[in-house]
């Protein structure tokens, strides 16, 4: 028998005679989403065509089969959209990224047109897509890349920025780890009661704040998704990090400078300055929203991962997490957003770290908190940090070369 089957149009050969339902398993078409129409009238699945018949298998579950349209213009889709129920044309789709923005940008009083925001960028879709995005919405937004000196993944996402910044004719500030701090991620394997990833985000945030603040940015944005928050949020609740959870929010505000009495800044040549406001524009965009941006827009970005990143726990949170939402479409977002909406400022507050007393740290003059006993030097984490790789790294250096 012929099965003509609609949106695409094709035709199939099936040997018959055969039930209807038989046909349609092994077309592979589920039942509910179609009509079945023989010599003009419908038929169920249980009646017999013989080997002469003709059938239509005509869809009817809009989107469900065959190329979706877009949402606002009709034309044929480019990317669907699940938890939103809709899909849309390239245009249409890079709209929905900017309203996501506005939408994160307004709800949360972010940023506004006067502020100049500094974005971090480390050459992946989401901080690319960022900068990208925040530019075409007419903000003023400088960025900064990070070296790592985690070989040919930290050159070439250098590259990718620069060549972003370059096309684009906007600023781009560039730090290098080994040239400004003397050490590299790699450096610290080896380290004990230290990760690789725990150093690399430790030192992140450092220089994200410093570079902020050195250079009067009133805001920081990071690329952080939908799907890293998520997955941030699952792994606080399932181990109560609850200071962890206070500070879980898509904005930071900035926090003053440590105020007089304190010992001061000392030894960076920076005076008294506090935290940077720290911002997360994309986190009602998915990973999968973003990357798609990132191709429509005609962006290049560094698609591999960091090689350091293997045993990750976050990584297994986003799996989890796209395996409910794969069933359940929507049950990301219901989760972050249900969080930050019903639970995070009403019952997190007292949990806030943010509340300690801040006192300048006696090696950077960067904020931090006051040490527990009297007369002790206050040292920030990434000080204290920073010291331990560059010893273990000269430790290992003049072993080599005993050896050698
Ligand atoms: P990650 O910590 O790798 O999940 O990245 C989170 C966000 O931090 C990114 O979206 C960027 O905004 C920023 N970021 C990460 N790595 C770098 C880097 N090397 N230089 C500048 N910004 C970075
Ligand atoms: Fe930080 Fe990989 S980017 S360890
Ligand atoms: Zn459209
Ligand atoms: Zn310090």
């Amino acid at each position: 028998m012929k099965v003509l089957l609609r949106n695409p149009d094709r035709t199939e050969d099936v040997a018959g005679p055969a039930r209807v339902g038989d046909v349609l398993d092994r077309l592979a078409v589920n039942p509910e989403t179609v009509l079945v129409i023989y010599g003009g009238t419908l038929i169920t699945k249980d009646v017999v065509v013989p080997d002469d018949g003709e059938i239509e298998v005509r869809p009817v579950i809009s989107g469900g089969a065959g190329p979706a349209s877009c949402h606002a213009c009709g034309a044929t889709a480019v990317m669907e959209v699940k938890r939103h129920h809709a899909a849309y044309c390239a245009d249409h789709f890079v709209d929905h990224v900017r309203s996501q923005v506005r939408e994160a940008i307004d709800r949360h009083g972010m940023i506004s047109y006067h502020d100049r925001i500094l974005v971090a960028v480390s050459g992946g879709k989401d901080s690319l897509a960022l900068w990208d995005v925040l530019l075409d919405m007419g903000y003023r937004a400088d960025g900064l890349y990070l070296g790592l000196g985690i070989g040919s993944y930290s050159d070439r996402s250098g590259q990718v920025v620069a060549g972003f910044a370059a096309a684009r004719g906007v600023t781009l500030r560039t730090v290098d780890l080994v040239d400004e701090y003397g050490y590299d991620i790699p450096a610290v394997t080896g380290l004990r009661n230290r990760s690789s990833c725990g150093v690399c985000g430790l030192s992140k945030r450092y220089v994200f704040n410093r570079v902020a603040k050195e250079h009067g940015y009133d805001v920081m944005a990071t690329g952080h998704n939908l799907d890293d928050e998520a997955a941030q949020l699952l792994g606080n609740v399932l181990r109560w990090q609850t200071p962890f959870m206070a500070r879980q929010s898509p904005v930071l505000p900035a926090t003053e400078a440590p105020g007089e009495g304190d010992s001061g800044p000392r030894g960076a040549g920076i005076e008294g300055i506090g935290m940077a406001r720290k911002v997360k524009p994309l986190y009602r965009l998915g990973e999968r929203e973003m990357a798609a941006y990132c191709v429509i827009k005609g962006l290049d970005y560094i698609v591999e991962e960091c090689p350091m990143v293997g045993g990750n726990t976050v990584l297994r949170y986003k799996d989890a997490l796209n395996e409910l939402e794969r069933h359940s479409p929507g049950t990301k977002a219901q989760f972050l957003f249900g969080f930050l909406d019903r639970v995070q400022s009403a019952h997190f507050a007292s949990a806030d770290p943010a509340g300690e007393t801040l006192v300048a740290c006696s090696g950077c003059g960067l904020p931090t908190t006051r040490p527990r006993r009297a007369g002790v030097d206050p040292v920030c984490a990434f000080c204290r940090t920073r010291e331990r790789v560059v010893q273990s790294v000269a430790r290992r250096t003049s072993a080599v070369a005993g050896r050698t």
